[in-house]
C-alpha cells in the first residue's frame, strides 16, 4: 500500500514574532529592496544600538497582583488608540509589497492605531483618504520648496488626516553603504545580475509589474500616474541643509492641527520644539538611517521625558521589535512608540495582512508582558516596573 506522505509547505503558518516576519520578508523581497529596508548608515552602529539599548533593561515580574483585564488604550495626537504602537512612515513602501501604504494604513486601523503617512509613500495622500476609514496622520520633511510643502499639508488637511508629523533629521541623506551597494540608489541602477536576482523573487517581481507602486504618488503630478523617477529626483532636489527653526515656525503657522516633531535627540532640540508650539516629539534616529554614532533613542529618551513629558507628547522609535520593547520605552517616560521595519517586515512577508499579524503580535505581546508584571494599564507603567542591567 502506498505510503501516504503529508507535505507541509513552506511558510504556509504564519510567523510567531516580529524577527520571524523579519526572516520570512527577507526571502521575498530582491537583494537590493532588503538592503533598503534594512540598513543603516555607514558601519551601522547606531541601527545595532537602537536594538541593544533594550536588552540592557530587566522588566519586574510581580506575583499575585495581576488581572486579565489588561487595557493598551492611550491617547496620541488626539486621537484614541488602542494600541500604544503606531506605524512609522516609511518611504518607498511600496517596494516592499504592491499593498504599501495604503495596505499598511487599514492594517493600522483595524488593530485601532493609525499610519504616519510617509511624504514618500506609494499611494497618494487621496488614495489613503479614500481607501481606509479612519482619519491618518501624514508627515512631512522641510523642504526647499514651500510652495510645494504648502500644497502637501493642503492635500493631507483636505483629505481628513488629523495630524502632522515633521521630520527634521534628513538635512541630507545618511550614508547607507548597503543601499549604495545593491544599487538602490536614487534613482536605482539596474544590471543585468539584479535583474536576475529580482527574478528569484516571481511574487514579488509580479506585483512590481502589475502595480508599479515603487515611485513618490505624492509627487507626480497625476497622482494616479505611473511615472518613471521623477518624483524622486523632486524629492532629492527638495532636500537641502539650509532649513532651520523659522521653516518650523511656518509648517507650525499653516498647519492647524496637532503637530509633532520627528527627528528629536536633544532635550534642548525638545524643548525649543515645544516652545515653537509644536505638540509633541519623535525622539528618534531614523532608525539609524541618518547620523551615525548618535546615541540609541532609547537612552536620549528619558533626558527628554523628563524635559517636556509634562507639557508635550513623547513618542519614540528605532529597534522596537517586541511588546516588552514597547513595555520598557513606556516605563521610560514614552507616551507610545513608532515601528518602521516592523511595518515594512510585514508588508514584505505577507502584504497588509502580515502589517495585520505583526500589530497582533506586539498587542499579545503587550497583553501577556503586562499580566506577568501585575499592570493593568499603559498609563501605570513608570521607572519602578524596570531594572537597569547594572
Ligand atoms: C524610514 N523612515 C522614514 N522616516 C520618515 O520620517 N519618512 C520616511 O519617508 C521614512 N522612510 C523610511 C523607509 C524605511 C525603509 C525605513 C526602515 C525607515 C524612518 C522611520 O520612520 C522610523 O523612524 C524608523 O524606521 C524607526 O526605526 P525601526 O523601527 O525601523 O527600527
Amino acid at each position: 500500500m502506498a505510503k501516504k506522505f503529508r507535505f507541509r509547505l513552506a511558510g504556509r503558518t504564519a510567523p510567531l514574532s516580529v524577527e520571524g516576519w523579519r526572516k520570512r520578508a527577507r526571502g521575498r523581497v530582491p537583494e537590493m529592496v532588503w538592503a533598503y529596508i534594512e540598513n543603516g548608515a555607514d558601519d551601522e552602529r547606531t541601527l545595532r544600538e537602537n536594538r541593544a539599548a533594550y536588552e540592557e533593561w530587566y522588566l519586574h515580574q510581580r506575583v499575585l497582583t495581576t488581572t486579565s483585564d489588561v487595557d493598551l488604550r492611550v491617547k496620541v495626537a488626539g486621537t484614541s488608540l488602542d494600541l500604544p504602537v503606531v506605524l512609522a512612515p516609511t518611504g518607498l513602501a511600496g517596494a516592499a509589497h504592491w499593498h504599501g501604504d495604503l495596505g499598511a494604513a487599514k492594517a493600522a486601523e483595524d488593530a485601532g492605531t493609525r499610519l504616519v503617512l510617509s511624504s514618500a509613500s506609494a499611494y497618494s495622500i487621496e488614495e489613503v483618504a479614500q481607501g481606509t476609514a479612519e482619519h491618518h496622520w501624514f508627515q512631512l520633511y522641510p523642504w526647499r520648496d514651500r510652495g510645494l510643502m504648502a500644497s502637501l499639508m493642503d492635500r493631507a488637511q483636505d483629505s481628513g488626516f488629523a495630524a502632522l508629523f515633521v521630520t527634521v533629521d534628513v538635512p541630507v541623506y545618511g550614508n547607507r553603504l548597503r543601499e549604495r551597494r545593491t544599487g538602490m540608489a536614487l534613482p536605482p541602477t539596474l544590471t543585468p545580475a539584479r535583474v536576475l536576482n529580482a527574478a528569484t523573487r516571481p511574487r514579488w517581481t509580479y506585483g512590481y509589474l502589475r502595480h508599479r507602486r515603487t515611485t513618490l504618488r505624492n509627487l507626480e503630478p497625476d497622482s494616479g500616474s505611473r511615472g518613471g523617477f521623477e518624483s524622486v529626483e523632486i524629492q532629492s532636489a527638495n532636500l537641502t541643509a539650509d532649513i532651520g527653526w523659522a521653516d518650523l515656525e511656518w509648517i507650525r503657522s499653516r498647519w492647524t492641527g496637532p503637530l509633532l516633531v520627528k527627528g528629536v535627540m536633544h532635550p534642548d532640540d525638545a524643548q525649543r520644539v515645544v516652545d515653537l508650539g509644536a505638540d509633541g516629539v519623535v525622539v528618534s534616529n531614523h532608525g539609524g538611517r541618518q547620523l551615525n554614532a548618535v546615541q540609541p533613542t532609547l537612552r536620549a529618551l528619558p533626558a527628554i521625558a523628563e524635559r517636556i513629558g509634562d507639557r508635550a507628547e513623547v513618542l519614540v522609535d528605532g529597534g522596537i521589535r517586541t511588546g516588552s520593547d514597547v513595555i520598557i520605552a513606556l516605563a521610560l517616560g514614552a507616551d507610545a512608540c513608532l515601528v518602521g521595519r516592523p511595518l515594512v517586515y510585514g508588508l514584505a512577508g505577507g502584504g497588509a495582512e502580515g502589517v495585520a499579524d505583526v500589530l497582533r503580535i506586539f498587542r499579545e505581546e503587550m497583553v501577556r508582558g503586562m499580566t506577568m508584571m501585575g499592570r493593568a494599564r499603559v498609563g501605570e507603567l513608570s521607572r519602578a516596573d524596570i531594572a537597569p542591567r547594572r
